[in-house]
């Protein structure tokens, strides 16, 4: 009886102690496993009476039952505390904010870009896209830069390794200039279109970049003047601005494209950016032969054009002083754009 009491005891403390569920069962097995104590204590009643049997297996018994619900009780407690474990470990806070997808976000750019189409668009303009490695006609020859004409060297131009119908070696487009040529041979007048693309020249400090952008810009029709190109254009610059507080110069100046020429600057007339003139676009007549490679008689016809470049825009409109963090990728730039 002693050594059963005993037995329970030394159980209640080895159940107590042991604080995962396999070291559980391992202490399982010293009592009620094929050599545990209470299973040598039930095979070692061979040499007795009966009576005794019958007696000392009753005490065994129940002594096996206390260590057996000790034993089930333990368990109870181990699988609460582990299930209690993990309802703390994964919590779930549910008045936390879902977790939603990351949409990313439009390059400033591509932001001017879409405006720039937008805005000319509710005037009118078609929108024309057009190759980036161009012919050497429809970059040069066509806009009355001929081969051999200093003006060609205006543009530090990159080539390609590829030649064209003509045989000559193909340019990556300086300019947005060629979509004039190449719209225009296609529709017939009154034409009004922008040609917003990339371009490409050898330059790169703070507001330079090898590969920028610009949009084009062609007005061709029988009874226009440099007043409509004007309004045009200072309409576009108030609206993409979103301020009536600016004023537009145009300043003569020199494309093989356009007789006269102009150099349009803007300046902003309030707020932080006020009171300095910034140029902002090339424009002006379409020359008469520029006109006649549109397949047009320019006795009949009259052209106004303007080039802008959407770096510029995008950085006067956020207020970006260099140029080249455009094309760095550095989140930090362009998730302030969104
Ligand atoms: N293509 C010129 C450039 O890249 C800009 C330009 C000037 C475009 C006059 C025009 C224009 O359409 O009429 O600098």
């Amino acid at each position: 009886m002693e050594d059963l009491n005993q037995i329970v005891d030394l159980a209640k403390t080895a159940f107590q102690q042991a604080t995962t569920s396999a070291a559980l069962e391992d202490e399982k097995a010293k009592f009620l496993g094929k050599n545990g104590s209470l299973t040598a204590l039930l095979r070692g009643m061979g040499s007795l009476s009966h009576e005794e049997k019958k007696a000392r297996g009753a005490e065994i018994n129940k002594a096996k039952q206390e260590v057996e619900a000790l034993l089930e009780a333990r368990r109870d407690e181990l699988a609460q505390a582990l299930l209690e474990k993990r309802l703390a470990d994964e919590a779930v806070d549910v008045t936390l904010p879902g977790r939603t997808m990351g949409i990313g976000g439009l390059h400033p750019i591509i932001k001017t870009w879409i405006r720039i189409e937008e805005i000319f668009r509710t005037i009118g303009f078609d929108v024309a896209d057009g190759p980036e490695i161009e012919n050497d006609w429809y970059t040069f020859t066509a806009l009355n830069n001929p081969p051999n004409h200093p003006a060609r060297s205006m543009q530090d131009t990159f080539y390609v390794d590829m030649v064209d119908e003509d045989g000559k070696q193909m340019p990556l487009r300086p300019h947005t200039s060629p979509m004039q040529v190449r719209y225009a041979r296609k529709h017939k007048p009154p034409i009004k279109v922008i040609a917003p693309g990339r371009t490409y020249r050898v330059d790169s400090d703070a507001t330079h970049s090898p590969m920028f952008h610009q949009v084009e810009g062609l007005w061709v029709s029988d009874n226009i003047s440099f007043a409509d190109l004007k309004g045009v254009y200072v309409d576009f610059l108030r609206r993409f601005f979103e301020t009536e507080d600016l004023v537009v110069r145009f300043r003569p100046s020199y494309f093989p494209f356009t007789e006269p020429s102009a150099e349009v600057d803007m300046m902003f007339t309030s707020g932080p950016r006020k009171g300095k003139w910034l140029e902002i676009c090339g424009a002006g007549e379409v020359h008469p032969n520029v006109i006649r490679n549109f397949g047009l008689d320019p006795e009949n016809y009259i052209g106004f054009a303007f080039g802008s470049g959407l770096e510029r825009l995008t950085m006067l409109r956020y207020g970006v002083d260099d140029l080249r963090l455009f094309f760095e990728g550095d989140l930090r730039f362009l998730t302030q754009f969104n």
